[in-house]
């Protein structure tokens, strides 16, 4: 992609995580600067967990404007950040720091990003009784989310049965449910199971989610997957074979970051042309 050169006046802005190689952010946020015609940067900064707090000292110090932050960061930018909007607070996770008249905000879009995502979609997600698997750090904005939006009751399975435990006692206003990620288990609840979110790593790597019967859930049961690469993971291949709608995690991917973008920027990009992009990308 053809850019204007860089010039003393270009905007910095980039996304903090370990590792960072593989985001799609930088080619993402590119596409939505050349779309809005603004003059920005954003560039991938490697940074292992041990240098977050110093490396959080020096992007406003060299005058980055913003930065997302991704994988193993989320939380220490949360404990960092010097203003936390409610959502980031409630979340307990920041996905966007705005650096401002020498102020950290943190932001958290990473929500908003999943309900936009599904919202896209035209189904009628909210009110439904959800199942969320995995209940590491990608789990918590969605947690928020189903919780926002009304979810009657949110099954939390996970491997680890004690990760699942806890992240539902961090969130006691909401109707969530631990229980191990296991045939027996989930098998009795899947009837009454409207929505089935996958959060956990697994189908990164071509895994499916064998414990998961699709078969016993609602004929209306949507399947979403927040893993964005491969797009279409063997859990939604495998629904989408047996008829149930599915919604793969660009959306969610495309949604956080334009509203990381509009923060920062004040301009909306064009999701959809960019998604268009995206996928060509990841074809
Ligand atoms: P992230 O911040 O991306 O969510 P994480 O905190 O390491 O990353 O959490 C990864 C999640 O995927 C966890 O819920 C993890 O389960 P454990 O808590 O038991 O570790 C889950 N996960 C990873 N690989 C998995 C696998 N092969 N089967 C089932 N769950 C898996």
């Amino acid at each position: 992609m053809a850019r204007s050169p860089i010039t003393g006046k270009t905007a910095v802005y980039g996304i903090v995580g370990d590792p960072v190689a593989h985001s799609l952010s930088p080619l993402m946020h590119a596409a939505f600067a050349e779309a809005v015609g603004a003059d920005l940067v954003y560039v991938p900064f490697h940074v292992r967990e041990a240098h977050f707090a110093a490396a959080l000292a020096g992007l406003p110090a060299l005058g980055v404007c913003g930065v997302n932050v991704t994988v193993p960061h989320k939380e220490r930018a949360h404990a960092l950040a010097q203003e936390l909007t409610p959502e980031a607070a409630g979340i307990g996770a920041v996905n966007t720091l705005h650096f401002v008249d020498g102020r950290v905000l943190g932001h958290n879009t990473d929500a908003a990003g999943f309900s936009l995502a599904l919202d896209d979609t035209g189904l009628d997600w909210r009110g439904r009784t959800a199942l969320v698997i995995g209940a590491g750090g990608a789990a918590r904005a969605i947690l928020w989310a189903l919780g926002a939006s009304g979810a009657t009751a949110i099954h939390l399975a996970n491997r680890t049965l004690a990760r699942a435990e806890a992240l539902a006692a961090a969130f006691p206003q909401f109707p969530i449910h631990p229980l191990p990620l296991d045939r027996d288990h989930l098998t009795p609840l899947l009837h009454e199971v409207g929505l089935v979110v996958n959060t956990s790593s697994r189908g990164l790597h071509g895994e499916g989610h064998p414990e998961l019967e699709l078969a016993r859930l609602p004929k209306t049961g949507i399947i979403c997957d927040i893993v964005y690469n491969p797009i279409s993971t063997p859990l939604l291949a495998a629904a989408n074979s047996m008829g149930l709608r599915t919604v793969d995690g660009l959306g969610m991917l495309l949604h956080q970051g334009a509203a990381s973008f509009r923060l920062w920027t004040g301009q909306q990009p064009p999701v959809a042309a960019v998604k268009e992009k995206l996928e060509q990308w990841l074809a």
